[in-house]
Order: C-alpha cells, then sequence, then structure tokens
C-alpha cells in the first residue's frame, strides 16, 4: 500500500459502531477542532450559547426535520446524551401513563435492553420475540393490544443484521429505536411519534443521540419527569437544557450536510442497496459462505455471514487483513463475519471485501 506524504489512506472500515464516516466530514471536523469559521478558536472550546454554535445547533435539527420529511410536521429534533441506551428509559417515563402499559417487540440483545429498562417503570407486554433462534429473524404474526400506550421497536438490530421491512400497525404511539438504520432508507416517517438514534452510525460521532418526536404527544404521562429525562424541557429549550455535546452536534450536522448534498436519503438508499445486493449476491453463491440472517429479514446495514468450512477461517482472516480491511469479526454471540455497510461506506469497500470472498 502506498501512502502519499501527509494524507491517510484510509482502511476499508467495516467497523459496527462507532464506524466510518465521510472522509471529507473527518476533515472540515478536524479544522475546526483547531480553528472554528476562523474565530481563531476552537469548536470545542466556545460556548455553546455563542450566536456561531447556536447556528450549528439549528442547521443540524433543520436537516435532521428536513431529510426526514418532517418540517412543519408538528415534529422536534433533540440532541441528548447518555446513548440510545438512556432512550430505553426516557421513552417509558415520557410516553407510559401512570398505570399504564406498553408493548415491546423483542428482535435482539437492544429490544431486550429497551424492555428490561422499561420494565422498571411500569407493565410490558412482550408481544413477540425471535430469541428461540437467536434473533436471525422478524417475527411477523403477533397482535398489538388497542390499550396499550405505546409500541415499541428496533428497525435494525445491528448485531444480527435484521432490518424490519414492514412496521405493523397499532392504535397506540409508534416508537422505534432506528439507532443502526437512520437515514438509510425511505419510509413515511410521520408515521412514527418518536424516533431515536445514537448518532455514532450513520450521523457523527458517538456522544449524542437523536430523537425526534411528535410534539404534542409530550406532557401527557401524567407522571413526575426527572427534568434531566424530560423530552419537554429538552425540547422547550431547543437541546440546551444542560451543556450539548457540541463536537458530537457539529460533526452530525456535517455529515447531514454531506447526505443532503448526496441527494438525501433517496439517493444513499440506492446505494445502500447495491452494496448489499452485492455482498448478499457473493454470500448466496459462494459455497464457502452462509447468511446468519433469515432473507426476507436481511438488513442493508450490518451483513452477517458465517463461513460453510472453518479450516479457511485463518486464510480468509489473512486476506482481509492484508487487504486494509477493518472491524468485519462478527459479535460474539453471533459469531462469523459482519460487514456494517453503513451510509458512508463506498461501494468500491466492498467491492475489495467481494473479490477477497471469491478468491478464497
Ligand atoms: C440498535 C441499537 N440500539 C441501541 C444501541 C445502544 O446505543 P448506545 O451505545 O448509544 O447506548 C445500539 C448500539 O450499538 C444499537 O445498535
Amino acid at each position: 500500500m502506498h501512502f502519499q506524504k501527509s494524507i491517510r489512506m484510509k482502511k476499508h472500515n467495516f467497523s459496527a459502531g462507532p464506524c466510518i464516516l465521510p472522509q471529507e466530514v473527518l476533515k472540515k471536523a478536524s479544522n475546526a477542532v483547531l480553528n472554528f469559521n476562523n474565530l481563531d478558536l476552537s469548536l470545542i472550546e466556545i460556548s455553546h450559547r455563542s450566536a456561531d454554535f447556536v447556528a450549528v445547533m439549528n442547521k443540524a435539527t433543520d436537516l435532521v426535520l428536513e431529510l426526514l420529511e418532517l418540517k412543519d410536521k408538528g415534529y422536534s429534533a433533540l440532541f441528548l446524551q447518555g446513548g440510545a441506551s438512556l432512550e430505553f428509559l426516557m421513552v417509558p417515563y415520557n410516553l407510559m401513563k401512570k398505570n399504564g402499559k406498553a408493548a415491546y417487540l423483542d428482535t435482539g440483545a437492544w429490544s431486550s435492553k429497551a424492555i428490561k429498562e422499561a420494565q422498571s417503570i411500569g407493565e410490558i407486554e412482550v408481544v413477540a420475540s425471535s430469541k428461540d433462534k437467536n434473533y436471525n429473524y422478524i417475527p411477523k404474526d403477533f397482535t398489538i393490544s388497542s390499550d396499550v400506550d405505546y409500541f415499541h421497536c428496533t428497525s435494525n438490530n445491528t448485531i444480527y443484521g435484521t432490518q424490519i421491512k414492514e412496521f405493523p400497525q397499532t392504535d397506540g404511539l409508534l416508537v422505534c429505536d432506528m439507532s443502526s438504520d437512520i437515514f438509510s432508507r425511505k419510509l413515511d416517517f410521520s408515521k412514527f411519534d418518536l424516533i431515536y438514534a445514537g448518532a455514532q452510525k450513520n450521523m457523527g460521532p458517538a456522544g449524542t443521540t437523536l430523537v425526534v418526536v411528535k410534539d404534542e404527544i409530550l406532557g401527557k404521562s401524567g407522571r413526575k419527569i426527572p427534568s434531566i429525562l424530560d423530552y419537554q424541557i429538552h425540547s422547550s429549550k431547543d437541546s440546551m437544557y444542560n451543556t450539548p455535546p457540541v463536537f458530537a452536534v457539529y460533526v452530525s450536522m456535517l455529515t447531514l450536510e454531506w447526505l443532503k448534498e448526496k441527494g438525501g436519503i433517496e439517493a444513499i438508499e440506492k446505494l445502500n442497496n447495491a452494496k448489499a445486493e452485492l455482498l448478499y449476491n457473493e454470500i448466496d453463491n459462494n459455497p464457502l459462505f452462509e447468511g446468519a440472517a433469515a432473507r426476507e429479514d436481511r438488513s442493508t446495514m450490518n451483513v452477517t455471514f458465517l463461513l460453510t468450512d472453518d479450516t479457511k477461517k485463518d486464510a480468509f482472516d489473512k486476506m482481509c487483513k492484508e487487504a486494509g480491511i477493518n472491524g468485519l469479526n462478527g459479535h460474539r454471540s453471533v459469531g462469523g463475519y459482519r460487514a456494517s455497510i453503513y451510509n458512508a461506506m463506498p461501494i468500491e469497500s466492498v467491492q475489495v471485501l467481494v473479490d477477497l470472498m471469491r478468491k478464497l
């Protein structure tokens, strides 16, 4: 591999998260850390209340609503902290009525954690689970009681490589953890009452969590909510109730700008489908590999696969290492390999992987 002086040659980064971000975004972010907006100050040493940073926050929230086609539809976009994991708790705190209940679909480790947190707040009905097959599929035959306050699901199961293709109808509110596929495919986002996502897949660095919430659903739980967990408070303070994670919000803004320049979600979805198809085709046609997830539920973001002949493992791992492939190991609960091919992953990197699979 040849390295040009001072230009870093990037590896093919298949990491599940934190993960690949667009190179242009990383360059702009680096510059802003040294000198932001020609202020002769770093982005991370100015006040979050300064006009320069307030403009960043406003732009980031605007871009979220614009890209999701939720502008002027009664939604707020919030940049919070505590990871998607804190949303596991904030969602029931804010949306489950006193003596109410909520329904959850269990499609993996993250759904299970969301269920566990919600159980500490109130009554939870688990409508279906794919735990019986180590979460390698999305359950489809289930009913959601009409008296639940909300139904919660995980759109993309990062560990297992499954993705919900059709979301169920529910009489209550629809809440979704979209941590690992937000901004990757077109959906009617107005069907959702609350969406949350940790930034560190398709949006930016770890450190901020995006929450997109329909304003009219807030303030109705009848509970006393601690201020830091109260969406209404965060919303009324434009995500500045306390000091926001300024760097993570800024890099998220840059990534959303990048996505808009690329043509938005519609354009990136085409590219994501092409990358996924290229890789799944190889998995299906190469006798040395098999997919880990049920075909109809395959994720376009996290492609999980196994070797059919374990004696080839050392050779394949060596080839990957030599080709500069990073982050391909499967999660310990599935084994094998997981290629995370988020928005910023170029199809050329997927082709490098596919060529190695053929060579093996
Ligand atoms: C689908 C999903 N939900 C939730 C989480 C937890 O996110 P965080 O680590 O930001 O709390 C992850 C992390 O990978 C995830 O993939």
